[in-house]
């Protein structure tokens, strides 16, 4: 069982193997999280990304971190679902993007994970209900993966995260 924390700042900052982005199908970049990942591994990430695009919603795929500093040793680009009111599927996607983010991490033998709360900016994703799924499918996922660190970027995000931790009624 992997040790799940949440933590409140900035996932460039996050010392971890690998690093998960809430990117775009194109995997160029974008805004939010994505402009801060891209950033901070310089324009080969989008180069790499660009290579191995499209990144359906709900898929992951990885590219080295480049100009990220060790130990990160690889960046998962992930696709939530835009919000469209709850009944087109916008919550199996965004678990599968977290079971396929650990799927990918336990390929590369990674020990340790970032995850952003993926969907809930830009994407339109309710927070409370995006950080419930996320804790459900980290809980319920066959992972070798040690760590799982959830970043929240704001308090809110941080406190819907904690609350997501602490409950025993989480969705299957
Ligand atoms: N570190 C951690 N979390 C961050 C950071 C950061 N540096 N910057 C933003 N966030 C948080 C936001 O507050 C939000 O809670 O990441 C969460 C996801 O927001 P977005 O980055 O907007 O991602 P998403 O909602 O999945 O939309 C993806 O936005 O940036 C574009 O290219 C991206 O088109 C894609 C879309």
């Amino acid at each position: 069982m992997a040790l799940i924390e949440v933590v409140l700042g900035d996932i460039a900052d996050e010392v971890v193997d690998a690093i998960v982005t809430a990117a775009n199908e194109s995997l160029l970049g974008g805004g939010g999280v994505d402009w801060a990942v891209h950033s901070a591994a310089g324009p080969r990430l989008a180069q790499a990304g660009g290579a191995i695009a499209p990144c359906l919603p709900g898929d992951a795929k990885v590219t080295p971190a480049f100009d990220l500093d060790p130990p990160v040793k690889y960046v998962i680009h992930t696709v939530g679902p835009v919000w469209d009111g709850g009944a087109y599927g916008e919550a199996d996607t965004l678990a599968s993007c977290y079971r396929r983010c650990l799927q990918v991490a336990d390929e590369l033998g990674v020990r340790g994970i970032a995850f952003p709360a993926i969907a809930t900016g830009v994407y339109g994703f309710p927070s409370a209900l995006a950080a419930r799924i996320a804790v459900a499918t980290i809980k319920s996922a066959q992972t070798d993966v040690a760590l799982i660190r959830l970043v929240a970027f704001d308090q809110t995000a941080y406190d819907l995260l904690v609350e997501a931790t602490q409950r025993d009624d989480l969705p299957a």
